[in-house]
């Protein structure tokens, strides 16, 4: 088994994860977002990588069962019901409805990864569970960091650091590419206190500008789900 990892989605284009096995991460705040909706009982989330391919699709799905979420910039799209605040995913609002997700960065990492053999999300709430998960499967795995606007980001890569050490526990023998152990470094230098990092990076600080700190509060809550999406059929789906 081999652990890699992609710092931004841009050096790869969606035929390089045809039937490997793939792990993506927006820590702010999709992959937070997608892991809230699941774990209050969503049926499923169907990612896309446009609006317009949002709105189109959530028009032929059954009504009242199907909501509209995401964001542009950070904010709620006109005519969505929901943006990308895992805080809005509520029991209430979320239970038994198909979500259709688009987001800047997150949902478009997870449709560039489309062609995997299997797909999860990951993020510093199912950090442990997604571990445990890949050991168990035994396969070499892509850990895909969804960045910033194609580039780096700071907590996409500490959470990719945190996963990669994760794993090397639970398997000493597992291979670790140079970007993994990176990845590794920049976890041991940078995530000791995750919400504190979270604040600090350049994505938190703009969430926080925008209005929506207490989402960072929820974005660092390590290991605190058991559940992980995982992709089939288009959609994502809770595995627990
Ligand atoms: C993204 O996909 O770029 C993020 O989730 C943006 C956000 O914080 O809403």
């Amino acid at each position: 088994m081999k652990a890699n990892v992609l710092f931004s989605p841009v050096n790869t284009d969606e035929l390089y994860f045809t039937g490997k096995t793939a792990v993506v991460i927006d820590v702010l705040r999709a992959s937070t977002t997608i892991t809230s909706a699941l774990l209050n009982g969503a049926k499923d989330v169907v990612p896309v990588a446009t609006v317009e391919f949002a709105v189109k699709i959530s028009g032929g799905m059954f009504g009242g069962q199907t909501l509209l979420g995401g964001e542009r910039n950070t904010k709620k799209i006109e005519g969505f019901a929901l943006g990308n605040s895992p805080l809005e995913y509520t029991k209430e609002i979320v239970e038994g409805k198909s979500i259709v997700f688009y987001s800047t960065n997150g949902s478009k990492a997870i449709v560039k990864a489309k062609f995997a053999g299997s797909m999860f999300i990951c993020s510093f709430l199912n950090i442990k569970a997604v571990a445990k998960h890949l050991i168990n499967i035994d396969d070499s795995v892509e850990i895909l960091c969804a960045g910033k606007n194609g580039l780096f980001s700071l907590e996409d890569s500490v959470c990719a650091g945190r996963l990669v050490n994760e794993i090397n526990k639970l398997n000493k023998d597992v291979m670790l590419s140079d970007s993994s152990r990176g990845a590794i470094a920049l976890h041991k230098s940078f995530g000791k206190d995750i919400p504190s990092l979270l604040k600090e990076t350049e994505h938190g600080k703009l969430l926080i500008k925008n209005g929506f700190e207490e989402d960072i509060e929820v974005c660092g809550n390590v290991d605190s789900a058991n559940i992980i999406p995982y992709y089939t059929n288009n959609v994502l789906k809770a595995m627990s």
